[in-house]
């Protein structure tokens, strides 16, 4: 193979989708709405039966989205919510900005909030658990909910890289009280730009988080609370309409390219793969294996042009300013050391997947001999 692999390739699907995207684009200028309008409502009736709720509520991005769910929720200060320690800041970010406390979980094996540490976190004063479903996979909802139930506590799922995934028939996102979205270009559904998404099946919850979204309004200069704007631009919507047609034969890529790594990763001595990404649960959002010899592996995949990303380097106790929220965890804090994600996108080719896994093989190869001599 003599070009690069980069992580990602946003350019090759979107040269692919330009006469769709361009149509889509003069249709909107025609139009002349940028703001709401049809595509806007579309793209609402378009989740609303992919997602299987009842309302699905288009935002800006999906760091506005969990702002405005504890928004909705009327979280603030003095409350808690139990965020997992290894997430994108975004969510434990939208924690501190509503004023509360983000009170960080450990993580399992796969960087999911770990449900057994959970309970032992839950205070007088947590009001949500907010589980993450890292790198596209869904944590065991079943047992969180009754974890939330018994204690009667709010759940919103951030569901940010799980678009797609899917828990035993529940789509991610639509299991808790409010399910949170990103369409940032780089996740499995990407606008060609910054948008987001909330949804629920909670009437009273979904016309305060549409106020919240449109300047507190209830109907046009009806406003009713101190809201924001964070509406979705039309043009947002639309694009976002057009890619919804091509999301399965995406994701059936997606799964099928990480059937190869796994193929010929799954007995490599010192790595361990994603052995759930196959499942339905998992949207094959991030390919991310494990090892000691993390910094060595993607040095050696850099110098065979290939790309690989890091999520994330450090876990939230970590990182400066949510350190003083709490201890650092254990779990986390190592799994940072050792996670590399490999490239994983539609427009990867078999031959690319091979040459990668076939280059990681080598750097386990030569390692080994050297261990050897
Ligand atoms: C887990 C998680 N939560 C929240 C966000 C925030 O989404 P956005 O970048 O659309 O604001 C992201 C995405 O970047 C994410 O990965």
């Amino acid at each position: 193979m003599n070009k690069s692999i980069p992580f990602l390739n946003l350019q090759a699907m979107h040269f692919d989708l330009a006469d769709d995207l361009q149509a889509k684009f003069k249709t909107i200028l025609q139009q002349g709405v940028f703001s709401g309008g049809k595509e806007h409502d579309l793209l609402q009736a378009n989740m609303q039966a992919y997602l299987g709720l009842a309302y699905c509520m288009p935002c800006a991005n999906g760091s506005d989205a969990l702002e405005i769910a504890l928004r909705a929720l009327k979280i603030g200060p003095g409350d808690e919510v139990i965020v997992p320690a290894i997430t994108c800041v975004a969510s434990a970010e939208a924690v501190c900005l509503v004023g509360a406390k983000p009170v960080f979980c450990d993580c399992d094996e796969h960087g999911l909030m770990d449900l057994t540490v959970l309970p032992s976190l839950i205070s007088p004063e947590t009001k949500v658990i907010m589980p993450v479903h890292l790198y596209g996979m869904m944590v065991d909802m079943d047992r969180l909910m009754e974890i939330a139930a018994s204690r009667q506590l709010w759940v919103v799922e951030d569901a940010a890289q799980s678009f797609g995934s899917v828990f035993q028939g529940k789509a991610a996102g639509s299991i808790g009280d409010i399910g949170c979205y990103s369409f940032y270009p780089t996740k499995n559904l990407g606008a060609l730009g910054e948008a987001g998404m909330l949804a629920t099946n909670n009437p009273e919850l979904a016309e305060e988080i549409g106020q919240i979204i449109n300047h507190g309004q209830r109907n046009k200069d009806e406003h009713v609370s101190v809201g924001r704007n964070s509406r979705m631009d039309s043009l947002q919507a639309g694009f976002l309409n057009v890619k919804l047609d091509y999301f399965p034969a995406w994701q059936a890529k997606r799964k099928e390219l990480a059937k190869t790594y796994l193929l010929h990763l799954q007995h490599i001595d010192g790595l361990l793969v994603p052995n759930h990404i196959l499942g339905t649960h998992h949207n094959a959002h991030l390919f991310v294996i494990r090892t000691n010899f993390r910094d060595e592996l993607k040095l050696f995949l850099e110098l065979n042009d290939i790309g690989t990303a890091i999520h994330y380097p450090l876990s939230l106790p970590e990182i400066p300013p949510y350190g003083a929220f709490g201890p650092l965890r254990k779990n986390a804090e190592l799994l940072c050391k050792t996670i590399l994600s490999l490239p994983l996108h539609p427009y990867l080719s078999e031959q690319e997947v091979q040459f990668i896994s076939m280059k990681i093989a080598e750097f386990f190869k030569n390692r080994s001999a050297n261990v050897r001599d």
